[in-house]
C-alpha cells in the first residue's frame, strides 16, 4: 500500500494518522478493500473539504484509519445521514456554523468532514464512556452542527454525542432516527414558540414540501391548526398537481403555487377559506423570501408574527414599512442550532415527541432519495449525488444510508 504509517502505539494514539489517500472525482485510484488490523483499527472514509467552495469541486473522499478507543473515546459507525441544504452552503463556506477543520485525519493539512445531522451506532468505548451509562450498540446523534457526519465511521467523545435511548429508538427507522433533529424540530418550535394559536386558526408557509414544510403541515394539523401551503410552481401541471395532492394527503387545508399566491385576487381567495376574513391567519413560516414572501406577508392578520428561517431562493427578504407601523406584524428569525445549544432539554423532549408520533403513525416521513454508501461505493458516486441536491424540484431528500462499511 502507498500510504505511510504514523500511527504511535495503539494505546497512545486516538485517531490513527495513516497518509493520505484523498480521492476526488478526477483521481484515478485502486479499488479499496476494507479490513480492521490486528490491532482492531477501524478503516473509514468520510467526505471532507479542505477549503470552501462548490460541493462538486471541493469535496474529497477521504480514508483514514480509527485506533481503538480507549477512556473517553467511542468509535461510531454511522447509519444514515441526510444531505441539508444548511450542509451545501456549510461547504459553500457562507453559513454562520463551520465545519472542524483538523490534522487528525491523517493529512498534512486541515481538512474537514462535510453534514451536520445523522444517527450513528457505537461500536466501541473505553471505559470512562461505559462509566457515563453508553454501551455497545447504543443510537447516538450529534450534539451540535460541524462534527461531520458525511463518513462511515467517526472517534468521539461523549461531549459530542446525544445517546438515542432504548425507549425512543424502539421501532424507529436508521433515516427516521437520522433525519429528526433538524427538520421536524425546526417546524415543531416554530409552530410553538412565536405565538399561541389557538385551535382552528391558520398559519401560512411557504417551501411547503420541504422537510420543514411537510414536518409542519404535520404537526399543525395534530395540534388544530389549519394552513396554507404555498410550492413552487411546476412546468408540467400533472407534477404540481400530484404536489398538491402529497401535501393534502398529509394534512394541509390549502396548497397553492408561488404564482397563485402573487396574482390578484389572492386577498379575496383567502378571505373565502377563512370563514370571510374572521378567522385569523396569525403565523407565517418563511424559507424562501423574495417577493413571495412579501406576498405572504400580506396575507396575515394584524399582530401576526412571521418567522423567517432559510433564504432558498437567495433573494432579501423586503417588507412594506406600513406592515411594522399599521399591521403591527412581528418579524422574526429562527435558528434551530442556536435553539438546540440554549435549550437542550426541551430538544431531546421535541426529538422524542416526534419519534413517538412517528412510532404510532402519527407522523409521515418526508421522502427520501437513499444514497447507499458501501465501503467499495467511489467517491465520484458520492460526490455526484450530492451535487444532485444543488438542483431543486427533487423527489426526496438526499440522505446517505451506510450499508457494509
Ligand atoms: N433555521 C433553521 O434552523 C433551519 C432548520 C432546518 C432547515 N432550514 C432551512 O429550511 C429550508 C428548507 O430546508 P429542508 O431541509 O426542509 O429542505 P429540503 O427538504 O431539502 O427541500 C428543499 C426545499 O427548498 C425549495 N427550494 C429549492 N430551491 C429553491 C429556490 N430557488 N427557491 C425557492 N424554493 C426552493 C424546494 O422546493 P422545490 O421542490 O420547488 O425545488 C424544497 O421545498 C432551507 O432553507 C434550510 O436551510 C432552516
Amino acid at each position: 500500500m502507498a500510504s505511510k504509517l504514523l500511527c504511535p502505539p495503539p494505546r497512545m494514539a486516538q485517531t490513527c494518522l495513516r497518509r493520505t489517500q484523498h480521492f476526488g472525482p478526477a483521481i484515478s485510484r485502486l479499488p479499496q478493500r476494507r479490513h480492521v488490523s490486528a490491532y482492531g483499527y477501524e478503516q473509514a472514509k468520510a467526505l471532507t473539504v479542505s477549503e470552501y467552495g462548490e460541493p462538486p469541486a471541493v469535496l474529497r473522499l477521504h480514508s483514514h484509519s480509527i485506533s481503538p478507543p480507549h477512556s473517553n473515546l467511542m468509535t461510531l459507525r454511522f447509519l444514515a445521514s441526510p444531505i441539508n441544504p444548511a450542509d451545501i452552503n456549510q461547504i459553500q463556506g457562507v453559513y454562520p456554523s463551520k465545519p472542524t477543520f483538523t490534522t487528525s485525519l491523517g493529512t498534512a493539512n486541515p481538512i474537514a468532514v462535510a453534514g451536520n445531522e445523522g444517527v450513528a451506532e457505537i461500536i466501541a468505548l473505553g471505559e470512562g464512556v461505559k462509566k457515563e451509562g453508553f454501551k455497545k450498540g447504543d443510537w447516538v446523534f450529534m450534539k451540535a452542527p460541524g462534527f461531520g457526519t458525511w463518513r462511515t465511521h467517526a472517534s468521539a467523545t461523549t461531549n459530542d454525542v446525544v445517546k438515542l435511548d432504548d425507549q425512543m429508538r424502539e421501532g424507529i427507522t436508521a433515516i427516521q432516527a437520522g433525519t429528526v433533529s433538524i427538520n421536524p424540530c425546526t417546524a415543531y418550535r416554530m409552530l410553538r414558540d412565536f405565538t399561541t394559536l389557538n385551535q382552528g386558526e391558520w398559519f401560512i408557509q411557504n417551501g411547503a414540501n420541504s422537510g420543514v414544510g411537510r414536518a409542519a403541515i404535520q404537526l399543525g394539523k395534530k395540534w388544530g391548526y389549519k394552513s396554507i401551503n404555498v410550492i413552487r410552481s411546476r412546468e408540467d401541471k400533472s407534477k404540481e398537481e400530484a404536489m398538491r395532492k402529497e401535501l393534502q394527503d398529509l394534512g394541509a387545508d390549502v396548497v397553492i403555487t408561488d404564482t397563485e399566491l402573487q396574482s390578484q385576487g389572492i386577498k379575496d381567495q383567502a378571505k373565502e377559506w377563512t370563514n370571510g376574513g374572521r378567522d385569523p391567519i396569525r403565523l407565517a413560516l418563511n424559507c424562501v423570501n423574495g417577493k413571495a414572501a412579501t406576498a405572504m406577508a400580506k396575507l396575515l392578520s394584524s399582530s401576526a408574527h412571521f418567522v423567517t428561517y432559510g433564504a432558498m431562493s437567495k433573494q432579501p427578504l423586503t417588507i412594506p414599512a406600513s406592515m411594522l407601523i399599521f399591521k403591527d406584524i412581528h418579524f422574526h428569525g429562527f435558528w434551530v442550532s442556536r435553539w438546540a445549544e440554549k435549550n437542550p432539554e426541551e430538544k431531546q423532549k421535541t426529538v422524542a415527541d416526534v419519534l413517538d408520533m412517528t412510532r404510532k403513525g402519527d407522523f409521515r416521513d418526508m421522502p427520501v432519495d437513499e444514497i447507499k454508501w458501501e465501503w467499495e461505493t467511489k467517491g465520484d458516486e458520492l460526490i455526484g449525488k450530492v451535487r444532485d441536491t444543488l438542483e431543486g424540484y427533487r423527489d426526496g431528500k438526499g440522505v446517505f444510508v451506510f450499508g457494509k462499511t
